[in-house]
Parts: C-alpha cells; sequence; structure tokens
C-alpha cells in the first residue's frame, strides 16, 4: 500500500492512449491498492492508472459519502449512453480548477473485476459523469478539452458562493 504521485497536465503520459490488461498478477493488484489509496489520499471521486504514470486500462472511483464503496473497473468500455447533463467537472490531474462539461446522463458499462470476471454497470448523474471522465483518461483526453467555457480557478467558484 503506498500512495503514489499523481502526474499533473502539461506531462505526456495523460495524452497517451492506455493498454488492454491480460491479467491481474501480483503487480496489478499492488497496483489497485495503490491507486485507492492515492485516490482517498487526494479525496478525489475517481483515479484512472495513467494518471499516476501507468499506461493500463485500469479505472478505480468512489462515488459514496463515506469514502468506502470502490468501483475498480478493468478495461471499461462503454456500450450505451443517454441522456445529457452539464455541470461542473474537476479532475485531480488538473489541480485547483473547475470546468463545465455535457455529459450523458446514464451510461452502461462493461468491465473486468480483480478476479478477471466481465460485469456491467450502470450509472446515472455523478456516477455517469465520472464513469465517462476516467474512461477518458484511458484515451488519453482531459475534461479540460471538452470544458464548455474552459477552466475557471477553483478558488472563484467558492468566493462566488
Ligand atoms: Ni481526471
Amino acid at each position: 500500500m503506498a500512495i503514489r504521485n499523481i502526474r499533473e497536465i502539461g506531462d505526456n503520459v495523460l495524452t497517451k492512449v492506455s493498454r488492454e490488461i491480460k491479467t491481474v498478477d501480483k503487480r496489478i493488484k499492488v497496483l489497485i491498492d495503490d491507486m485507492l489509496d492515492t485516490l482517498y489520499d487526494a479525496e478525489g471521486v475517481g483515479l484512472a492508472a495513467p494518471q499516476i504514470g501507468i499506461l493500463k486500462r485500469l479505472v478505480v472511483i468512489d462515488v459514496s459519502e463515506e469514502g468506502n464503496d470502490p468501483i475498480i473497473l478493468i478495461n471499461p468500455e462503454i456500450l450505451e449512453v443517454d441522456g445529457s447533463q452539464v455541470g461542473n467537472e474537476g479532475c485531480l490531474s488538473v489541480p485547483g480548477k473547475v470546468g463545465t462539461v455535457e455529459r450523458p446522463n446514464y451510461v452502461k458499462v462493461k468491465a473486468y473485476d480483480k478476479n478477471m470476471e466481465e460485469f456491467i454497470l450502470e450509472g446515472t448523474e455523478l456516477l455517469a459523469r465520472a464513469l465517462c471522465h476516467e474512461i477518458d483518461h484511458l484515451n488519453g483526453i482531459l475534461y479540460v478539452d471538452k470544458a464548455i467555457d474552459g477552466v475557471r480557478d477553483l478558488y472563484e467558484e467558492v468566493e462566488e458562493e
């Protein structure tokens, strides 16, 4: 268990396409644990492996308030989308910033768990947004490229409230 260094915008690793995971060996299990440690330490909603410099198709998401109900997705693939939502989005790789991004309001994803068993996950609202955002990371895409009016400083949002 270890907290890994989160790569920030400008780092080339964030713009690369990640590779599929063929087998979950000990290294991948350690990687999953480290990604969860890193996610909780940074108080994020989701983290994709390229954000810690590992170009593998692995994502962890936790949209629960308590922070102990993580979703682990290996080789996730979006099967269906429906509806749309427009809302604020941030990223641990773009610290201190926020942007408005349109996402589907519903997504259906196929992925593999730690035992390489295939499963289907459906998400709406925040989970749908997180799934799209994290899967984008696996394809080298950051939300800043999709933000409707560019990104803003997070502290300006706080001052407005
Ligand atoms: Ni992100």
